[in-house]
């Protein structure tokens, strides 16, 4: 019998969602926003992911996402984020989810980062206001790399680096986690 597989995600701009629709299509699962999520949904799946952004350094709603399975004795089953930053930002990359995740988290549930870009169309006023504060600082830090600079030039506007490609390595896991 096939898996029944719930994605949750968390999405203000888009990129998430679409993650979450690519990895659905892939495994035949159900992808789902994360506050439809209710008590009582998860009898109906044997395995749930949930993936959201990242925000300002942290994982947008994982607190929330973590009390909501704990309450449902819920195992997930994989962490997916997306970002602005390229997959090749490796240990900035390793930082994040040893600002964000617990130590068991850390050593037994698959966490995936995929990089997605930035939709200044679709943003919130606050999160606008903080990315505008934040490209005025990385623009005017002293001593900045050449790649800060380029880094800096970028994420002044909206950009797209966001590809099915990144979906295959939580896929594979999910495929090798079949019985
Ligand atoms: C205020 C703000 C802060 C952000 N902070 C980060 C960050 O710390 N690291 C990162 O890689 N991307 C960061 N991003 C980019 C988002 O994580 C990225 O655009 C994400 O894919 C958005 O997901 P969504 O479209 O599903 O909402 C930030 C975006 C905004 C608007």
């Amino acid at each position: 019998m096939s898996r029944r597989i719930l994605i949750l995600y968390k999405s203000k701009t888009g990129f998430t969602k679409r993650y979450a629709e690519m990895i659905a299509a892939e495994t035949g699962g159900t992808a789902m926003e994360f506050k439809e999520a209710g008590t009582g949904i998860f009898s109906s799946y044997d395995q749930v992911l949930f993936g959201s952004r990242m925000h300002a350094g942290r994982i947008d709603g994982l607190e929330n996402a973590r009390k909501l399975f704990q309450e449902n004795e819920v195992k997930l089953a994989a962490l997916f984020v997306t970002g602005a930053m390229p997959n090749t930002e490796a240990r900035t990359i390793a930082e994040m989810w040893k600002n964000n995740l617990k130590a068991e988290e850390l050593s037994v549930l698959p966490h995936f980062y995929m990089q997605s870009g930035l939709c200044y169309e679709k943003m919130g006023i606050f999160d606008r206001m903080m990315m505008k504060v934040f490209v005025f600082m990385m623009k005017h830090k002293k001593e900045s790399s050449p790649d800060e600079k380029h880094f800096a030039e970028i994420i002044a506007s909206s950009y797209d680096i966001s590809s099915k490609d990144y979906i295959q390595p939580l896929v594979e896991c999910m495929n090798r986690h079949v019985d």
